[in-house]
């Protein structure tokens, strides 16, 4: 077992400085809500059908797209339909939000943590070559913080086991890898659209697929195993075979959602400026190494940035102390003892008293960064 570091320092009011997180409610959130709620549907109706076609076209996804009530809701269905079953294997990474990992448990599947690479803090490629076995039975892999993994070296290793890669682009919305947007590149992707993500539902998640076969099942397990259409129509069969869950989007969430697709592109592009402007500054530092390959292949969202520095709680204290909010906000998994890990991960073991998330929202301007990466540059 891990051991366990310290607590994140308390949260600041945001009044008080520079926070880490602020969520993104595009400017006609109101007006489109207040819409949904002077109206028949305010569960999941007509917006989420719509919410769903814009999402598809405008990210160019090629395959179905079905709406969620989370990003977790998402990745368990994926899983679902991917045909995990109780007691398979599957390689999961060992350092994400537990989402990623918790809903195979709801299934009974064997989590097999595969170590961080200490430059992306993306699943390792190499660690995944040691712990892919026969009994394997899918890859899931997390584009931490937006940049994506390595996906022509997991794709080849998936083919090579006849298994689906299920992507959590949670962090990853508007991310490209070789010039194909992720959600295009494998057998499942599931996005977050969390209060904090770069589009918000206030909590909501999407699931796309290549097969488009598995579209009435993923439906019907978003909603009790019914086939919602049908019964709507009055033409239901009345007989459920599936065990169902209550895993739909609604139209409130769903109006959020369709404003803040109308601004994703500027949304994104004042995030990818932060980021840059934080690269621009934070390079020449000797002592702060930022967390990205810089391949070409990739394209980063910019959901986070991440550094690696020597001696964190006295940075973090420092940056503090200039009223700026730092954090770790995921953590080892084989930490919770639920996951029952006792396997070691030379990798995270180096890094996980180092690595440190700062501030990145669309309330911040490039000016704030340059406050934070002055502080950063007088030591700590
Ligand atoms: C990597 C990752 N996966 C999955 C999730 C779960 O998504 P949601 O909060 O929408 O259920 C999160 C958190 O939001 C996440 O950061």
């Amino acid at each position: 077992m891990a051991r366990i570091p310290k607590n994140d320092l308390p949260l600041m009011a945001e009044d008080e400085g520079i926070v880490l997180f602020y969520p993104h409610m595009p400017k006609k959130a109101k007006e489109y809500v207040c819409d949904t709620l002077d109206g028949r549907w305010i569960g999941q109706g007509p917006k989420v059908d719509l919410f769903e076609a814009r999402f598809r076209a405008q990210f160019n996804q090629p395959g179905p797209c079905i709406s969620t009530g989370s990003g977790t809701d998402a990745l368990h269905l994926a899983y679902l339909l991917a045909g995990i079953k109780p007691g398979d294997e599957v390689l999961v990474p060992l350092f994400t939000c537990t989402a990623t990992n918790l809903p195979l448990l709801y299934i009974g599947a064997k989590p097999v943590f595969v170590d961080v690479d200490p430059r992306t803090l993306n699943i390792s490629v190499e660690d995944m070559k040691r712990k892919i076995s026969p009994s394997t039975r899918a890859i899931v892999c997390v584009h931490y913080g937006g940049l994506p993994c390595d996906m022509a070296e997991i794709q080849a290793l998936a083919a090579k086991y006849s298994i689906p890669v299920i992507e959590d682009a949670a962090h990853a919305l508007g991310a490209r890898y070789d010039g194909k947007p992720v959600g295009a590149l494998s057998a499942f992707t599931m996005y977050s659209f969390q209060a904090i993500k770069h589009l918000t539902t206030g909590d909501g998640g999407m699931l796309t697929f290549q097969d488009a076969g598995l579209a009435p099942l993923a439906r019907r397990l978003r909603w009790f195993g019914i086939d919602r259409e049908d019964k709507q129509k009055g033409i239901w069969e009345n007989d459920i075979r599936d065990i169902g869950y209550k895993y739909q989007m609604t139209d409130i969430g769903a109006a959020i959602g369709l404003a803040g697709l109308e601004e994703f592109d500027d949304t994104l592009r004042h995030r990818r400026n932060l980021y840059r402007r934080y690269v621009e500054k934070l390079k020449p530092l000797q002592y702060v190494q930022i967390v990205d390959d810089f391949d070409p292949r990739k394209e980063h969202a910019a959901w986070l940035f991440t550094v690696l520095v020597e001696k964190r709680v006295e940075c973090q204290l420092k940056l503090r102390s200039r009223r700026i909010e730092s954090g770790q906000t995921h953590y080892r998994n084989d930490r919770y003892s639920v996951f029952g890990c006792h396997d070691e991960f030379p990798n995270m073991d180096a890094i996980d008293d180092k690595y440190l998330i700062l501030p990145l929202h669309t309330r911040m301007s490039v000016a704030d960064v340059d406050r934070i990466c002055d502080v950063l540059a007088e030591g700590w």
